[in-house]
């Protein structure tokens, strides 16, 4: 699959998942892409931590309560660290969201769904939860979570507005 189909392809998956593992192979190769997502400056202030232990899977499900988490074969956590790389200038969500995205087309790419969780982490303590059972230190958040597994039921991505809404050549709208 080259990019343009994998971008065409990824969309949300909130639905069940089947049976069928995710192989470690797979996940390494997934949080690569992941890895050689630009950040500023280089500094790579996100890691990851990958979750294929049933135990732990479990665990992460029950704090976040979303439905998607329940059948996952494996989630990747994305881990900011905040810390100012540019003057008081944190990249620590752009260098974030640039590796969740390599991360999304290389799950398409391997036939695997996910969704992007992020506004759930957010409420509830919820971030701080799973950072703790995943030994994550202070002044690192759990921003992101991708739940995956190869999907139990069709999806598709949702309507984008039409180009001439969002691109313009040369000037702002037109
Ligand atoms: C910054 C950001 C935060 C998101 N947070 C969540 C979330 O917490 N839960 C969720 O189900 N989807 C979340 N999503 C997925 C979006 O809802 C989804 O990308 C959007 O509705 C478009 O659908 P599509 O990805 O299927 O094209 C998030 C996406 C982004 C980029």
């Amino acid at each position: 699959m080259d990019v343009f189909e994998a971008i065409a392809k990824r969309y949300s998956y909130r639905g069940d998942f089947t049976d069928a593992p995710v192989p470690k192979e797979d996940l390494e190769k997934i949080v690569r892409a992941g890895i050689q997502a630009p950040s500023g400056k280089n500094e790579q202030v996100a890691s990851f931590v990958i979750v294929d232990d049933r135990r732990l899977l479990d665990q992460i499900a029950r704090i976040v309560n979303k439905p998607v988490c329940k059948t996952a074969k494996a989630m990747i956590g994305c881990v900011t660290d905040s810390r100012p790389i540019l003057g008081d200038i944190s990249f620590a969500v752009e260098d974030c969201a640039a590796s969740v995205e390599n991360m999304l087309l290389a799950i398409t790419a391997l036939g695997y769904a996910t969704v992007w969780l992020d506004g759930v982490l957010r409420f509830d303590n919820i971030a701080d939860r799973v950072g703790r059972l995943l030994g994550v230190p202070e002044g690192h958040t759990v921003r992101i979570l991708l739940p995956l597994g190869v999907a139990a039921e069709p999806g598709s991505q949702k309507e984008r507005l039409p180009f001439a809404r969002r691109a313009w050549f040369n000037r702002y709208g037109g």
